[in-house]
């Protein structure tokens, strides 16, 4: 259990800075080592509304640079959390973990996990299968890295089984605290009936970010999105007295974000709960 004295110091002090700006620029400002987290989701170059599609050549040139800034500024025990789905040309896609994937092993990164998120909603394609996965590449800068599972542990199925045999017999065979998450998260993407859908079309879902904020960071230390959005990944990191940093070229975005951390420390901001299932049962809710 963390220092609640602590706790409530960092929930005051927990310091965000968060600006319209490009993330190099951004990032050239920060110190060597000095982000314990990097998670990030940058754009697919599929033309959203927030770019330009350029060639996939330019795309990747992009992309080394920022991961190697990114590089650059991580913590020798620390995280970057890729998160990206496909780039698709004339129907064909290209899983953007793949592409990207040397880009981190050119900086000896070493990946740790290759979380696939899973999905309700999105487009229904009429000619190959509909995407419902998008992924994370987690990887770490050494073999010492932050890692705390008891804070991201799920109910464990059978929380009541008992080992029937040998010098446990009797007592429960599972972790009281809950089970691994494992590498499959099933995690409703923010569309327009979301508690925490804003005016950006592709937010991260909080409690995805939470998780990552749980398990690869520790109380005071600092998170970086250099494509941040609306903030979701601030959010996420302040929410659990971790320092956030950020930029996006989107000014409105930037505001949205800023609005959204007013709100938290204000205790008004909604979001949905992290390890909420996707279908209960008992209540019968869906999402
Ligand atoms: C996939 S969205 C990320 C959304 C974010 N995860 C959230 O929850 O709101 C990618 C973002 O990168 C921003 N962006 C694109 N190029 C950028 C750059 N060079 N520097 C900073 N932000 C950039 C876009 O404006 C867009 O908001």
């Amino acid at each position: 259990m963390p220092d609640t004295s602590l706790v409530a110091r960092l929930q005051r002090d927990a310091h965000a800075e968060i600006k319209c700006q490009d993330n190099l620029k951004f990032m050239r400002k920060l110190e060597d080592e000095s982000m314990h987290l990097i998670v990030t989701s940058p754009p697919y170059n599929i033309g959203k509304e927030y770019e330009e599609k350029i060639s996939q050549e330019k795309y990747i040139e992009e992309q080394a640079a920022c991961i190697a800034e990114a590089v650059r500024v991580l913590h020798p025990k620390g995280s970057i959390c890729w998160q990206v789905g496909n780039h698709v040309q004339n129907g064909e896609i290209f899983p953007l973990d793949i592409v990207l994937y040397t880009l981190f092993k050119n900086h000896r990164l070493q990946l740790r996990n290759r979380i696939v998120w899973t999905f309700g909603h999105g487009l229904h394609c009429q000619k190959r299968f509909s995407g419902r996965h998008e992924t994370i590449l987690w990887f770490t800068k050494s073999d010492e890295y932050t890692f705390n599972l008891d804070p991201v542990r799920i109910p464990s199925k059978y929380p009541e089984k008992k080992h029937f045999k040998g010098p446990n017999k009797g007592k429960l065979s599972s972790n009281p605290l809950g089970k691994n998450p494992s590498d499959v998260w099933d995690i409703p993407n923010v569309k327009s009936n979301h508690v925490e859908k804003a005016d950006h079309p592709c937010q991260f879902p909080v409690g995805l970010v939470e998780r990552l904020v749980l398990s690869l960071t520790n109380l005071g230390d600092s998170v970086l999105d250099p494509y941040i959005g609306v903030g979701s990944s601030a959010i996420a990191a302040l929410k659990h007295h971790r320092n956030a940093y950020g930029c996006d070229l989107d000014k409105s975005y930037i505001d949205i974000a800023w609005e959204r951390v007013h709100q938290l420390r204000a205790g008004e901001l909604r979001t949905r709960p992290m390890n909420k299932p996707v279908y209960d049962p008992n209540t019968k809710e869906i999402e």
